[in-house]
């Protein structure tokens, strides 16, 4: 079997969108319907322009009725008529929902919970991620799709599975997690001292005793814990490898990918990244929430830099309301718009949606869809049509590059570790942290890049650490290397506390990085429901008039570092909670409590002048709601606010939406958008 390096295709999603320009379409089920209507579907989309669609995905039972009799003649006759209609597949692998028949014969197939019940087959994802039987019925399938497919010409890309994201706890994951652990740690007394097993006498005598986290009496060991999810991960990922190298086998030479969902816990995408040909997320911000046009955009940032820049694919979005929350809204004309045109400021080459045409029958009859139930006469179809017209105009972007100056340090292994229960505090949420400091640069248009720790940070001028609670010497290195090469460098509280396997770094902390901060401290404390005050230093001249912090902080001792602001109560009273350390070429700052949004604005924006770091407008901070991003050559515009705002352009513009020429100060009305291009660049 090939390697998977081997088995890559970095480059060949963009021999798509040459040929297509941006990409737009979405998940086609056409075996939920009768044939007469795939005739109309096909016509429709050509209306709405759509040029690349998702098949397949949740097929495996119209594909193989019973074990091992196939029927491809439906899916020969829709790749057909797609092809006809010049519209490009996407064809997935159908093995996110296995037939009922798989689980009623080889019932170990199911995923089991963690209290020990066996799920059953009548939804989706009805499989464990480590059963033999099932990747080997999976590849059997994915084989045979791909031996029938791979120079169909309607073909264009490989879609392996949908939403990797199930965990498993039977007894079949219990064996293969012991393998997995037997090849990380070699012996059982390596385990043992990995995750302090004397700590209420765990100590296991061989890796056969070793269960996966089931539901226990009480706390799980966090090192058990953390192993168990970064096994799992490698388990999905094993599945996707799997069908992907069956796929190339079989001579298919287009792009491999499958769909991530953004900050998904089950998953570690720094791990996946390197396996998919192009990288593709699902994206189904909640507009009921605030904050939901800049957390959208840290996700898209964390796509274009699994990718390490390149183009991407948003493969499914909502056009208006899902149907699986609680209480869900619909998005307005515009709003689907932005979030289209987002994707694409954000890197992506390809605006995609759950799906073509809405279901009548199912859990998700009540989801939006490209085509509504009640046709085309609709609001809903006219606004699909208006995002195809939209990105065939941007088709002088596909390809171009956001370039950051900016990296943001975020990873899985320390999410898992520091969320695990039995810690100072569970109001720290680490993402909620990384997605308030990326806020604060959305809101001043500055393009930010994610990093997993211990990559090469040279390109960065400012490098952030929200909260990374596992540091390991390779991650300390790069930091050091970045600010001793001049760069800024800053550091939020409860990092650098824990190693690589969940055990908290002993000394002073934060163990390894505590020289190059000038900063030290000795306990990570809960601060009480009140906002503690700090009290800023005359001599931190920008500092805001007052701040407080919030849920966690540190009792520091300043070894070298300015104190910028200090507790003025409370149990840390007279605590340095902010401090600036000048090292060889940089200066790095520490956070050693959640501060107040402005004096970590402040921090941050002291930290980017000081590395000469400016955003992709002439405004230092945008009006409320708008958002401002650079990419190749194009300066996006969008404003997801309620309000209207200006913006100040660098010079004389063209939008590629409107053909307007601006210059000076644009007017955004809510709602707005605009790509505008130098009129040079045309
Ligand atoms: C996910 C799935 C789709 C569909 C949508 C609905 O993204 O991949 O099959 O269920 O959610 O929002």
């Amino acid at each position: 079997m090939a390697t998977p390096r081997d088995a890559r295709r970095v480059d060949a999603f963009s021999e798509i969108t040459r040929d297509l320009g941006i990409c737009f379409g979405g998940d086609y089920n056409p075996e939920q319907w009768p044939r007469e209507v795939w005739q109309e579907d096909a016509e429709l989309m050509v209306r709405a322009g759509v040029n690349l669609v998702t098949v397949g995905v949740f097929s495996w039972a119209r594909l193989e009725p019973s074990p091992g009799d196939y029927d491809f003649a439906w899916l020969d006759e829709v790749l057909d008529l797609l092809h006809a209609h010049g519209i490009a597949v996407d064809l997935a692998t159908p093995t996110a929902s296995p037939p009922p028949w798989l689980g009623i014969l080889h019932p170990e197939t199911l995923p089991v919970n963690a209290d020990g019940v066996r799920l059953a087959a009548g939804s989706r994802n009805q499989f464990t991620p480590a059963s033999r039987v099932y990747r080997e019925s999976a590849l059997a399938i994915a084989t045979a799709l791909a031996e029938r497919y791979a120079v169909h010409p309607a073909v264009r890309m490989w879609h392996v599975g949908n939403e990797f994201g199930q965990v498993d706890f039977g007894d079949e994951a219990a064996r293969e997690f012991r393998l997995w652990l037997r090849e990380r740690y070699g012996t059982i007394d390596v385990l043992n001292d990995a995750w302090g097993t004397l700590v209420w006498s765990q100590r296991y005598r061989d890796f056969d005793e070793i269960v996966p986290p089931r539901r226990m009496p009480y706390l799980v060991n966090p090192a058990q814990s953390l192993d168990f999810r970064r096994y799992t991960s490698w388990a999905l990922e094993r599945v996707f490898t799997e069908q992907r190298d069956a796929i190339r086998a079989a001579g298919a030479t287009q792009p491999i990918t499958t769909n991530f969902m953004g900050f998904e816990p089950l998953t570690d995408l720094w791990e996946w990244a390197g396996e998919v040909d192009v990288i593709a997320d699902d994206q189904y911000p909640d507009h009921g929430a605030g904050t939901s046009s800049s957390d959208i955009a840290l996700v898209q940032d964390l796509m274009r830099s699994l990718g390490e820049g390149r183009p991407w694919v948003l493969m499914e979005q909502a056009v208006s309301a899902t149907s699986w929350r609680p209480h869900n809204l619909p998005k307005s004309r515009e709003r689907a718009r932005l979030d289209s045109l987002q994707a694409v400021a954000r890197g992506a080459d390809a605006v995609c949606f759950f799906q073509w045409r809405q279901a009548r029958t199912g859990a998700e009859r009540f989801h939006s869809a490209m085509l509504p139930h009640a046709g085309a006469d609709t609001e809903v179809f006219e606004t699909t049509c208006a995002i195809g017209a939209d990105l065939r105009r941007l088709r002088p972007v596909a390809g171009g590059r956001v370039e950051a100056s900016v990296a943001l340090l975020f990873d899985w292994p320390s999410w898992w570790a520091a969320e695990e229960p039995g810690r100072p505090t569970e109001r720290l949420e680490a993402l909620a942290q990384v997605q308030r400091w990326h806020r604060a640069l959305w809101r001043r248009g500055i393009a930010v890049d994610l990093v997993r720790p211990g990559t090469d940070l040279s390109p960065y001028a400012t490098v952030l650490v929200p909260q990374t609670y596992i540091v390991e010497t390779d991650a300390a290195t790069a930091l050091r290397a970045a600010a001793e090469r001049g760069a800024s460098l800053v550091v939020g509280p409860f990092s650098g506390v824990a190693d690589g396997n969940a055990g908290i770094l002993t000394g002073r902390a934060p163990a390894l990085l505590r020289d190059l901060l000038g900063v030290s401290g000795e306990e990570w404390v809960g601060l009480p429901d009140a906002p503690t005050p700090l009290r800023v230093d005359e001599a931190w001249t920008t500092g805001p008039a007052e701040a407080q912090a919030v849920i966690l902080g540190e009792r520091l001792r300043a070894d070298g570092a300015d104190v910028l602001a200090r507790f003025d109560s409370g149990h840390l009273a007279g605590a340095p909670a902010i401090t600036r350390h000048h090292v060889a070429g940089g200066t790095a700052w520490y956070l050693g409590a959640v501060v107040s949004d402005d004096a970590l604005s402040t921090v941050l924006d002291d930290a980017l002048d000081a590395a000469g770091v400016v955003g992709a407008t002439s405004d230092r901070l945008l009006p409320d709601g708008v958002e401002a991003i650079q990419r190749g050559e194009a300066l996006f515009l969008l404003n997801h606010g309620e309000t209207a705002g200006r913006v100040t352009l660098p010079g004389p513009r063209r939008d590629l939406l409107s053909d307007a020429d601006v210059d000076g100060q644009v007017h955004l009305a809510p709602g707005a958008a605009m790509v505008l291009i130098e009129r040079h660049a045309e």
